[in-house]
């Protein structure tokens, strides 16, 4: 089959390897149907993910159709339509029974294996370990790209951002950061009833894509930031949600925050943040963090279902699997192109 393989820092190509096979009973294979690509996944091709070896299959969203199942699979089928999320949940651990998927101990204590300690969905095929407890068949009648972002990032804006937050009906929020990420965050609080949604980008492009996805408000990243943001919100804002990953958002965020409200960091930060607590410690605030579990996916495929959702709005480039190199160069460019998602289809 053919498939997205990384050969290390900087190199990838679209290869012909051998098909996946079934290892453990509780294994299925799909092909996939439709795939997408992750910023993640640039940040393996940068190097930055030293558990990404040489000859992985990239890739950790996609929807596929089942083709063969594991001897103790009973609860699909070959022909099932099914999402496969980015979280692998063994449904038997201390952390996979609480909800949190993202620490499953039955796969090296991180949910996240596809295209990190496994091969990856960025091709025809694909091996889905512990498919029963990971897999959500996607309703009738709802398209690939209708469910695609649910893999990933509309579970992780919904359940980092959105729940850690504690946002509710009627709240003021600020998200910095309108990529992907922050886009679903600002949908997600949308249907969680948050009043003013306030969006905050350096890229003038985003927050214009930010009012198709709730924002109510669009500032302007920069040193009048935190002021605007201000005039806005009045004493601060309820939840402050980080979705870039650099320490001046995140500082930011602590600096726009009301006197016990939330900020609910879903960036990955590859560098130390300085807190000032000396001058946090007496605004009773809350700090939140996290990996997405996907634990709400099922409650999201109902809203994508019911058309609360439009989901599949984040998709604006499409290409053939046999384009995936030239995916590929769009997604890695996406300001030029002003790209959100790719959408991948076989
Ligand atoms: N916690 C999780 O489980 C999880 C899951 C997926 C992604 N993430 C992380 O979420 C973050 C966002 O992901 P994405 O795919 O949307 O990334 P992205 O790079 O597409 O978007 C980031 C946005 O931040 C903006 N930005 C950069 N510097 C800024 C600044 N100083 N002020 C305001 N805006 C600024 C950029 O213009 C861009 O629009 C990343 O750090 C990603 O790794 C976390
Ligand atoms: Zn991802
Ligand atoms: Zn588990």
């Amino acid at each position: 089959m053919k498939a997205l393989v990384f050969g290390g820092p900087g190199q990838r190509s679209w290869d012909t390897v051998d098909d996946p096979g079934i290892q453990d009973p509780t294994d299925v294979i799909v092909k996939v149907d439709t795939t997408t690509i992750c910023g993640t996944d640039l940040h393996i091709l940068k190097g930055d993910v030293p558990a990404v070896t040489e000859g992985r299959i990239l890739g950790h969203e996609a929807v596929g159709t089942i083709v063969e199942t594991g001897a103790a699979v009973s609860g699909l089928k070959k022909g099932d339509h099914v999402l496969v999320p980015a979280i692998t949940s063994c449904g038997r651990c201390g952390p996979c029974k609480v909800g949190m998927a993202a620490h499953c101990e039955a796969v090296g204590g991180i949910g996240w294996i596809f295209g990190h300690l496994i091969n990856g969905v960025q091709a025809e095929y694909a091996r889905v370990p512990y498919a029963e407890t990971s897999v959500h068949v996607v309703p009738e009648g709802v398209s690939d790209e209708q469910v695609l972002f649910l893999a990933d990032i509309l579970p992780t804006g919904y359940e980092i951002g959105v729940q850690n937050g504690g946002v509710k009906p009627g709240d003021t929020i600020a998200v910095v950061g309108a990529g992907p990420v922050g886009l679903a965050a600002m949908m997600t609080a949308q249907i969680a009833g948050a009043g003013r949604i306030i969006a905050v980008d350096m890229a003038p492009s985003r927050l214009k894509h930010a009012e198709n996805f709730g924002a109510t408000h669009t500032v302007l990243g920069g040193e009048n930031a935190e002021q605007e943001i201000l005039e806005i919100a009045p004493g601060g804002v309820d939840v402050a949600m980080e979705a870039v990953g650099v320490p001046g958002t995140f500082d930011l965020c602590t600096r726009i925050v009301r006197a016990g409200g939330t900020v609910a960091n879903i960036g990955v930060h590859g560098a130390p943040t300085t807190l000032h607590l000396e001058e946090l410690w007496i605004k009773n605030i809350t700090i939140t963090t996290g990996l997405v579990s996907g634990s709400t996916i099922p409650t999201l495929l109902k809203l994508a279902r019911d058309g609360r959702m439009e989901a599949e709005k984040l998709g604006t480039h499409r290409f053939a699997l046999g384009e995936m190199e030239q995916a590929y160069d769009v997604f890695g460019a996406a300001g030029e192109h002003d790209a959100l998602k790719v959408v991948i289809q076989a």
